[in-house]
């Protein structure tokens, strides 16, 4: 029986092993699984909260993202940096943080975002894959037809 004081306190339990995203901004959270690449089909463990209060996030609320049995790798957790910047990424191994770690804005994404420009080469049936310079945290070029964007870039998620 886990005492009621605990009970309380508990939103989403522990894991054991796997990948924490945490301080995501509130709202992302379906974001951060598009990025992973979690479907509804996925067999993986995963524990989604949403809205849950912080004092470091704007407006006193964060995302949390728990994916058991999977350690995210730096590529991936770069991408995460575009939609939720204060992120922190969290390597557990058999209940103890072992390691973590900030998300860093990437210099270049590829096939992450798709081009706003309809008739950019990216959209074409070339196969290309999309490429955009990242400006900064809310800022991208792409590499092909230099269209800008500058809001909302989780819209143009892949
Ligand atoms: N966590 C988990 N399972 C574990 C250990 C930690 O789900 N076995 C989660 C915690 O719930 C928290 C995150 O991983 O959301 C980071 O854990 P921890 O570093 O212990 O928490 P804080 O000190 O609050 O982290 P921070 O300093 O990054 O705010
Ligand atoms: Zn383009």
């Amino acid at each position: 029986m886990i005492p009621k004081k605990v009970k309380e306190e508990l939103r989403v339990r522990s894991i054991r092993n796997g990948s924490v995203i945490d301080h995501i901004t509130a709202g992302n959270a379906l974001n951060v699984l598009k990025i992973l690449d979690i479907t509804g089909t996925t067999k993986a463990i995963v524990s989604v909260a949403m809205n849950v209060p912080s004092k470091r996030l704007p407006f006193g609320r964060k995302d949390i993202v728990k994916i058991e049995d999977r350690e995210l790798i730096p590529a991936e957790v770069d991408k995460i940096a575009l939609i939720a910047p204060q992120a922190t990424i969290n390597i557990i191994r058999d209940y103890e943080v072992v390691q973590k770690n900030s998300v860093v804005l990437p210099n270049v994404i590829t096939h992450v975002v798709r081009c706003p420009n309809l008739n950019c080469i990216s959209n074409s049936t070339e196969p290309v894959y999309s490429k955009f310079s990242v400006l900064n945290s809310f800022m991208l070029r792409c590499n092909y037809c230099e269209t800008i964007i500058d809001s909302d870039i989780a819209a143009y998620l892949i």
